[in-house]
């Protein structure tokens, strides 16, 4: 079946999807050198329970696509609210300084992540399938290990760090 073609613009369409609240994440793996790689990436979702598989999705513009496209495995981590600054320096900030000053480690599986046990979660992926969506790349992981702490979760709606309900526009709404 074909598509109908859409009746509103690009800014109408990030407007409708900000009325979507979602929680936050950052992704890292490391480069074929052994370099961090990470992003923040709110795209996060669950996908099945048995096995276990969760999914998020990539632009076909971030630098750190060849990277994610080779991995065999990523570590998704939830971010709580005091990670506020994490979210955003892993959004706004140089690949090459993200990880200045931050503690890492590996998880059991051998993947790169943050040691920060602020983290509310975190999810080792198994990089099970990568599908190309419009100007996006899904990525769909099968979780091998994952771990929990009931903090508040640092939540992202219309464009901004807030759950306020917003009546008036935001100026990036
Ligand atoms: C709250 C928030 C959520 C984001 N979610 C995504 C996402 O789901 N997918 C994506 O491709 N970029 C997302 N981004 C944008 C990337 O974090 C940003 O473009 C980053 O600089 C890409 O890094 P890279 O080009 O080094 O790979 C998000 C940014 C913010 C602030």
């Amino acid at each position: 079946m074909i598509a109908t073609p859409p009746d509103f613009d690009a800014d109408f369409f990030r407007s409708a999807l900000g009325r979507f609240a979602t929680g936050v994440t950052i992704i890292t793996t490391e480069t074929d050198d052994h370099r961090p790689v990470g992003l923040t990436i709110s795209s996060f979702n669950s996908v099945s329970l048995e096995p276990p598989i969760v999914l998020w999705s990539l632009s076909k513009a971030a630098s750190s696509l060849r990277h994610f496209l080779r991995t065999q495995r990523y570590v998704i981590h939830v971010l709580a609210a005091p990670q506020l600054h994490l979210a955003k320096r892993f959004a706004y900030g140089a690949q090459a300084e993200r990880f200045s000053g931050l503690a890492l480690t590996r998880a059991p599986g051998g993947t790169l992540m943050l040691d920060d046990p602020d983290c509310a979660a975190w999810f080792e992926c198994h990089n099970l399938i990568q599908h190309e969506a419009g100007d996006h790349l899904v990525f769909i992981g099968q979780v091998e290990r994952c771990h929990r702490n009931f903090s508040q979760p640092l939540v992202y709606h219309a464009g901004d760090f807030d759950l306020t309900p917003s009546t008036e526009p935001l100026s990036n709404d």
